[in-house]
């Protein structure tokens, strides 16, 4: 019998991107276990509208209850956008999304109040980023700008790729202008394309990934929670896909840097 605090960390995304999430959340909390789904039938999320986006993340979450998860981690950050408030209106389960720990850390890391955000159209159209930042303080400035093609250039591999190079320097080029010193990445990808997207918009800019300062909050909630894992045993690690699970498995080598990775197909109803 597993217990509680034994039960997994549930995470998931549309895809395979949540998995820069799933790295940060292994490196921040090294005992727990961890279930993910990347609704990879469905991908993608960022240019779904908000209702469509708002169903799936309802069923996604579903399917990680069925496995008995003690948390939800929220790693798209279109459905945390787009579908947090839902979520926690119908599931009483603790949910973590990516847009209050993202917006938080800007604002505390930011010197001349002048933010940037990029992310899917869906999450930048939903401006969540920027009522959570003037929701904090309303004297910082926020400019975002959507960069669609940055996931198909994650997902290709070219993270340091010239023609990578030269679509983070076209889409960033007017951040650059606004003087902006922080920019967050609100995309589960865009941590792949972190040297090029630095390169863009000049090394003084503090970039801020989103999955990493909401591994700092899974951390708080369980904690808070009387939940986090204190067992020393080897984590268990499962990974859920509503399809093609051979190109998961490829891909998430990129992007976990771990070689052997059990994926398994499911369908989602
Ligand atoms: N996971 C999505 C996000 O973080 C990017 C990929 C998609 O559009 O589904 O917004």
């Amino acid at each position: 019998m597993v217990s509680r605090k034994q039960k997994s960390i549930g995470v998931f995304d549309s895809g395979i991107g949540g998995l820069t999430v799933v790295r940060a959340l292994m490196s921040r909390l090294p005992n727990e276990n961890i279930t993910y789904f990347g609704d990879t039938a469905r991908v993608p999320y960022g240019n779904k509208s908000a209702e469509v986006v708002r169903t799936y993340a309802i069923e996604d979450t579903q399917f990680l209850i069925s496995q008995h998860v003690k948390v939800i981690v929220v790693a798209c950050n279109t459905a945390s956008a787009v579908a947090i408030d839902a979520l926690r209106h119908h599931f009483d389960i603790p949910i973590i999304g990516m847009i209050n720990p993202g917006a938080v850390r800007a604002t505390e890391v930011t010197r001349n109040g002048r933010i940037g955000v990029i992310g899917t159209l869906a999450t930048v159209a939903s401006q969540s980023y920027q009522k959570e930042i003037l929701g904090r303080n309303k004297a910082l400035s926020v400019v975002s700008k959507a960069c669609p093609l940055f996931v198909p250039l994650a997902e290709e591999g070219w993270s340091e790729h010239r023609i990578s190079q030269m679509v983070a320097d076209e889409y960033l080029a007017p951040l650059r202008k606004e003087s902006i010193d922080t920019l967050i990445l609100g995309c589960t990808h865009y941590p792949i394309l972190r040297t090029v997207i630095q390169r863009a918009v000049g090394h003084d800019v503090l970039l801020v990934d989103s999955g990493e300062a909401a591994a700092g909050e899974v951390a708080e909630v369980l904690a808070s929670t009387g939940l986090m894992n204190e067992s020393t045993a080897l984590p268990n690690y499962s990974f859920f896909v509503s399809d093609v699970p051979q190109r998961f498995r490829e891909l998430g080598t990129i992007f976990l840097g771990t070689p052997q990775m059990r994926v398994t197909k499911v369908h989602i109803p």
